[in-house]
């Protein structure tokens, strides 16, 4: 709920608006992740009359490459260092624990700044839609993921490892790898990365066996990429077990590698592997199933557990089409067992107040990253200083290197703008900026998290990992992070 500003913070604003002799540009960008920070760097380079501001809900920056990118990555990590540079230009401010939505309205901070760059990504899920999908042990990849990667919303997760010996994941891209990766890695060599220590704790005491990979289509349109592909498939003395039926192609599978390189990549690392397969698991040894051409049709309800699932009933499926095949189910059926579900079909944007917002593509309409105005009173086509960045812009796809060119796009159509004098010009209104923002977040009682109080959540998270040999140990919970950044 958006709290009403006080009298005192609306005569503060109206100072703000009417004392300010020099005239900044003010950008405020909403979302600390690749796609926010990439933007500001853009801005402030592209600019330099120009004072940015990010915002982000959680006190900690980074986005998904501090909450997505999976712990046995490191190398994937180092671009913080570069984000760290952009945080310490003195026309930059991070301004943590502030959501736009509940702590500031969106039209509020598009009265405060003259542009506006909303990058917060996509926290939501798909959703099959189909019975059962609520059963306990049926968990979002994005959950989980959370979960092992320490971040505070999903800290109490505590997905129940230890009463199945089967997991069951559901979609075959590379989130889908990496949390089947992640469940059968051997723990030891996951104890030296930044994966907080419950995820660790409870990984160590798994009883998870056999991870099942479940695709709709074919090896020939399975997701992933090779890169990806091949650190699973070279996991130490796992048991890889793939149908020979299923790698069987058609000539619109010919095609469709023929035309990516990728798609031929994958395929022959899976014919690969199912080459390689020895006649069956060792005692103990752990298994990975990749299961093609099967989509989930209902999760079944355990008979024991009341509430728990027990399994998947899948429908075998074929594929039709030319250019992009789709699956079509075919009415057979069968049931795969298991005690944990990990449905990673895609991530979802959720919009804000105020938004324009495709709920059918789950992103903001937009053209170039200048957002489309919805609203039939407008006299232009887009909303005037509103603009989107990477995942909100573009869908739930892409590595972090995708949202330096999507930030590109989107800081040239605002450079752009200004040059048209659209949004800004040396006798355009001053705006508050930052000053307004952190007016009215005091008088909300919003106890805002600056850079610098990051560096010492940081700094206390690489002290308590290097007691026990990680890069760093995560604070896993709101209060632990908040008392750690106000110390
Ligand atoms: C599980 C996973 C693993 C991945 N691994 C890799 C990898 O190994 N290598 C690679 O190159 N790419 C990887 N990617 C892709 C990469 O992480 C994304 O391309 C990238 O993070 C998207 O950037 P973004 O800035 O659009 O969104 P995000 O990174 O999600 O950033 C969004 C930010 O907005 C904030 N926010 C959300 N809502 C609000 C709000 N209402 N108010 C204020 N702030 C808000 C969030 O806290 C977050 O900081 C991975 C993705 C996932 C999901
Ligand atoms: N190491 C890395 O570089 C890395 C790691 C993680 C993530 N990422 C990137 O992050 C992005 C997001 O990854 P992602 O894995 O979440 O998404 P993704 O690559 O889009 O994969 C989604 C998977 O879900 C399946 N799916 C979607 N809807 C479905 C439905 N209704 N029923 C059954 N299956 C369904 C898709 O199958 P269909 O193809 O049939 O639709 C696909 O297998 C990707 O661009 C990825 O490359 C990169």
């Amino acid at each position: 709920m958006i709290l009403r500003s006080s009298c005192t913070a609306k005569m503060f604003l109206r100072r703000c608006y009417s004392s300010f002799s020099s005239h900044p540009l003010r950008v405020c960008v909403v979302g600390s992740g690749p796609a926010g920070f990439y933007t500001a760097e853009k801005m402030l380079k592209a600019h330099q009359n120009a004072e940015v501001d990010i915002v982000d809900r959680l006190p900690t920056p980074f986005g998904l490459v501090r909450s997505g990118v999976a712990p046995d990555h490191p190398e994937t990590k180092i671009v913080t260092n570069q984000f760290s540079r952009v945080a310490h230009n003195d026309r930059f401010s991070y301004i943590g624990n502030v959501t736009l939505g509940s702590s500031i309205s969106l039209s509020e901070l598009r009265d405060l700044y003259h542009v506006v760059v909303l990058a917060y990504g996509a926290e939501s899920d798909r959703a099959f839609g189909i019975p059962g999908e609520d059963l306990s042990g049926i968990h979002s990849a994005r959950e989980f993921v959370w979960w092992y990667n320490g971040h505070p919303d999903c800290s109490n997760l505590a997905p129940d490892l230890k009463s199945t010996d089967t997991a069951v994941v559901l979609g075959q891209g590379n989130v889908a790898l990496d949390v089947a990766r992640l469940l059968l890695r051997p723990t030891t060599e996951l104890a030296t990365t930044d994966i907080a220590s419950s995820a660790l704790d409870a990984l160590y005491e798994s009883s998870i066996r056999k991870v099942y990979l479940v695709g709709r289509r074919g090896p020939v349109q399975a997701a992933c990429t090779a890169k990806e592909l091949r650190e699973i498939l070279g996991i130490k003395d796992l048991y890889i077990h793939i149908q020979n039926v299923d790698l069987l192609t058609t000539p619109a599978d010919e095609e469709e590698m023929k035309s990516n390189r990728i798609r031929r990549r994958v395929y022959e690392l899976l014919s690969k592997a199912a080459s390689s397969e020895t006649s069956g698991p060792s005692p103990g040894q752990r298994e990975l199933h990749f299961v093609f051409y099967r989509k989930p049709d209902k999760f079944v309800e355990s008979n024991e557990k009341s509430g728990h699932v027990a399994g998947v009933q899948l429908e075998k499926t074929v594929l039709r089409g030319t250019g992009i095949q789709t699956a079509v189910g075919t009415g057979q059926f069968e049931e795969l067992g298991c005690g944990l579900v990990l449905k990673s079909i895609g991530y979802k944007s959720v919009p804000v107040d105020g938004l324009p917002f495709d709920h059918h593509k789950g992103i903001v309409p937009n053209v170039m990253g200048r957002v489309l105005s919805n609203n039939p009173e407008e006299t232009t086509q887009f909303e005037r200083g509103l603009y989107v960045s990477g995942w909100l812009k573009r869908g739930p796809t892409g590595i972090v290197a995708t949202n330096l060119y999507c930030a590109e796009e989107t800081v040239a159509s605002i450079t752009e703008d200004i040059k048209k004098g659209d949004i800004f010009s040396a006798n355009a209104l001053a705006k508050p900026g930052k000053d307004g923002l952190i007016h009215i977040l005091d008088d909300r009682n919003v106890k805002i998290v600056p850079f610098s109080s990051w560096e010492k959540i940081d700094n206390e998270e690489k002290r308590l990992g290097s007691l026990v040999g990680k890069p760093r140990e995560k604070l896993q919970s709101w209060n632990e992070l908040l008392r750690v950044a106000m110390s």
